[in-house]
């Protein structure tokens, strides 16, 4: 299994995007949350933003829809030039459907589920989508701890994955730092998203490295 790390920039300088993203070139993907201020009690940024930063990125987009509506609104983010395109199981009316659809237009698609989400009702969907996303703090905000209880539920879905014998992804999202990420990879994450972790460190490049190596040491 091979480690990816994926910075968040929810914790970079929004007003100095383009610097802030040249810093984390060294990363797999970069993690850009949009929120609607609806699924999550935060506004972000939205597509004209996003499809700035998909021109400017040294590295492929990982975006997370958190948003209402994402049938409507996902494909867009696929369209503006985003490579992994998530959107979460509790918004979305047609999940296969979407899935589909952002497949179709080049991106990979992933399915987020936030914590009380239980993966079980998700995993016959295994096979529509490229990405799983465990989120591991509730959705909407940079900088809150790590929700230990998620890691049961990261054990039982890799097992499903490796029952199933597919090339999906396990993410997960929120609260991974170095304190942290070593159990979540131990308990069959794959891509490692982090923020405050990433840019709020001294040496970016350093602590990337740190990241995948601590990962990489603890996954099986
Ligand atoms: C939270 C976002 C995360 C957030 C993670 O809703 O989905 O991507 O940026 O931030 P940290 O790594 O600081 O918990
Ligand atoms: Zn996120």
């Amino acid at each position: 299994m091979s480690v990816q790390i994926s910075p968040s920039i929810l914790s970079a300088d929004f007003a100095n995007l383009k610097d802030d993203l040249a810093a984390i070139k060294d990363a797999d993907w970069a993690h850009v949350d949009v929120m609607d201020n609806h699924f999550v009690p935060n506004l972000t940024l939205g597509l004209p933003v996003v499809e700035r930063i998909c021109q400017v990125s040294p590295i492929p987009i990982d975006a997370h829809l958190m948003i209402e509506d994402p049938d409507r609104w996902a494909p867009q983010y696929a369209e503006a030039g985003a490579a992994s395109v998530t959107f979460h199981a509790e918004a979305a009316t047609a999940p296969v459907r979407l899935a589909r659809e952002l497949r179709r237009l080049g991106a990979r698609a992933g399915l987020a589920l936030r914590p009380a989400t239980p993966v079980e009702p998700f995993l016959d969907l295994l096979g529509e989508i490229d990405m799983l996303l465990v989120m591991t703090v509730e959705p909407g905000f940079g900088g809150q701890s790590f929700i230990e209880s998620m890691l049961p539920k990261i054990e039982r879905t890799r097992a499903a994955i490796n029952a199933a014998n597919l090339p999906v992804w396990l993410q997960v999202d929120g609260g991974i730092s170095p304190a942290t990420i070593e159990r979540a990879a131990a308990a069959g994450a794959d891509v490692f998203v982090a923020g405050s972790a990433v840019y709020g460190a001294d040496d970016i490049p350093d602590r990337i490295a740190q990241l995948r190596e601590q990962a990489a040491r603890h996954s099986h």
